[in-house]
C-alpha cells in the first residue's frame, strides 16, 4: 500500500501555511508581546521582516495576522508590486479598516469624522472615492489633504488608531513585498509611521521584504533603524529542519528514517521552502506505508529538483530581458554567491559602469539584491545551481 497522496502533510507554495511552523518562536513572542503593549498604551516599535525567497516571510505575517486577531484586532494585509498605486493602496487599507471598526454600528461621530478624513486624502490625492457603502460623508479638511504624503498619511493612521482605541481593539497592517515601494513613499510611510507610534495608539503596521530592504530605509531616513526593528528571517538550523519534516509525518503516523531526514535537510540546506518541496516528493514516492526510506529520498531529490526549475526558480526569470539574463547568468558562472559587481561585469568582458544598469534593473525586480557596497547576490537560495542547470 502506497503512502496516502491525499494525506500528504508538506506544503510548499508562495504563503502555504507549513504543517509545521518550527523556529520562529522569539518572532512570534515578539510580536504578542508588542501587540499587548500598544493595547496598554505602551510603545513598541513597528516591524519589519527581511529574508531571501522562500525563507516564511508570508506565512509569518499571516501568523501575526491571527496573534493579533486572537486579541480582538482587525487585520489588513496588502502585497506591493512593482507598479502598485501606494496612496490608494494605504486608502483602500483604512477604509477597510474603517469599514470593519464601524461595522455592525450606528456610525459614531468619530468614525464619521475618520471617514471624512479619509475622504478629504482621496480628494486630495486624486483618488477614486472608495468611501462606498458609507454615505453622506462630508470631507474632513486639515488633517490628511496638505498635499505631503507622510504628513497625510500620519494622519490616516491616526484617524485608525483613534477610532481603535475609542472601541478598545486594535488595527494591524501588514504590508507584505514592501521592497517594491519607492524610495519616496517607503520614507512617506516611515515619516507617517513615526508621528502616529508618539501617540501610543493600538496600531501597527508590519512590513516583509528582501533583504534589499534595511539598505532602501536607511537611505530612506536615517532614522528607520531606530524606528522599525529589522528583524532577519533566515533558513532553518538542521535540528528545526529536522522537526520541520518530521512532526507533520508523525503526525500522519508516518516515520523518516534518519539518514534520510539527513540527506533531505541537506539537499535543502535548512531553506523552508525547499524542505517541503522535497519533504512533499520523498512522501509522494516512498512505497510506505509507514516510513520514508532513504531509497525514497534518492528517487525523490530529482523529482523535487525538477519541480523547483519549473515552478519556484523558473518563474524568477521569466520577465527578464536577453541583458539581464546575461548578468544573471555571468554571476553564476562564478560560483556560489555573493560576487563583486566588477567579477560580474569582468565575466562579461565589459565594464561595471557598462553593466550597472543591468544591475540596477535585477534589484529593482527583487532577484538580486546588494549586501554590501560593490557587491551582489541572489535573493532567491541556490539560484547559480538552477542558472547552471538551465543553460545546460
Ligand atoms: N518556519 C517554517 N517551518 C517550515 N516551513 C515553513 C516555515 N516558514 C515557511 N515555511 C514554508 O516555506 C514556504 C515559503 O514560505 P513563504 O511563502 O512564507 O516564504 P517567503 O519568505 O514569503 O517567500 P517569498 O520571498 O518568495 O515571498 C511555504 O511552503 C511554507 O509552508
Ligand atoms: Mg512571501
Amino acid at each position: 500500500m502506497d503512502m496516502d497522496p491525499v494525506r500528504n502533510p508538506y506544503s510548499p507554495g508562495a504563503g502555504s501555511p507549513p504543517p509545521a511552523l518550527v523556529g520562529r518562536n522569539s518572532e512570534l513572542e515578539a510580536f504578542d508581546i508588542a501587540i499587548q503593549r500598544l493595547a496598554i498604551g505602551r510603545s513598541a516599535k513597528s516591524l519589519m521582516l527581511t529574508g531571501l525567497r522562500g525563507v516564511g516571510k508570508t506565512v509569518l505575517l499571516i501568523e501575526f495576522g491571527k496573534i493579533a486577531q486572537g486579541h480582538g484586532w482587525i487585520h489588513q494585509q496588502i502585497e506591493a508590486t512593482e507598479d502598485i498605486r501606494f496612496p490608494e493602496a494605504m486608502a483602500m487599507l483604512v477604509r477597510k479598516a474603517l469599514l470593519r471598526l464601524s461595522a455592525g454600528q450606528r456610525l459614531a461621530d468619530r468614525a464619521r469624522r475618520a471617514f471624512g478624513v479619509l475622504k478629504s486624502f482621496q480628494l486630495r490625492w486624486d483618488l477614486p472615492d472608495g468611501t462606498g457603502v458609507v454615505v453622506g460623508i462630508d470631507p474632513e479638511p486639515g488633517l490628511a489633504d496638505s498635499g505631503v504624503l507622510d504628513d497625510d498619511l500620519a494622519g490616516l493612521f491616526l484617524e485608525v488608531g483613534e477610532v481603535a482605541q475609542e472601541q478598545g481593539i486594535g488595527v494591524l497592517f501588514t504590508i507584505d513585498e514592501i521592497q517594491y515601494l519607492s524610495k519616496e513613499h517607503l520614507a512617506a510611510l516611515i515619516v507617517g509611521l513615526h508621528r502616529v507610534s508618539q501617540e501610543q495608539l493600538p496600531f501597527m503596521v508590519v512590513g516583509a521584504g528582501l533583504p534589499s530592504l534595511p539598505a532602501l530605509a536607511g537611505e530612506a531616513k536615517s532614522y528607520a533603524e531606530r524606528l522599525f526593528a529589522f528583524t532577519v528571517i533566515d533558513s532553518l538550523p538542521p535540528a528545526e529542519s529536522h522537526v520541520a519534516l518530521s512532526t507533520p509525518a508523525e503526525n500522519e503516523g508516518v516515520r523518516w528514517n534518519a539518514a534520510a531526514l539527513d540527506s533531505v535537510v541537506e539537499a535543502a540546506e535548512g531553506y523552508p521552502y525547499f524542505l517541503q518541496e522535497f519533504g512533499k516528493q520523498a512522501w509522494d514516492v516512498a512505497p510506505g506505508p509507514a516510513t520514508i526510506s532513504e531509497e525514497d529520498v534518492e528517487a525523490a531529490i530529482p523529482i523535487a529538483v525538477n519541480e523547483l526549475d519549473t515552478g519556484f526558480f523558473r518563474v524568477r526569470i521569466d520577465r527578464t530581458s536577453d541583458g539581464e539574463r546575461a548578468y544573471i547568468s555571468a554571476m553564476a558562472s562564478l560560483g556560489a554567491g555573493p560576487y563583486g559587481s566588477g567579477d560580474v561585469a569582468a565575466a562579461m568582458e565589459k565594464t561595471t559602469t557598462q553593466v550597472g544598469p543591468l544591475r540596477d534593473a535585477l534589484i529593482k525586480r527583487g532577484l538580486c539584491y546588494s549586501p554590501r557596497y560593490g557587491v551582489i547576490d541572489f535573493t532567491v537560495p541556490m539560484f547559480d545551481e538552477f542558472v547552471r542547470r538551465w543553460q545546460h
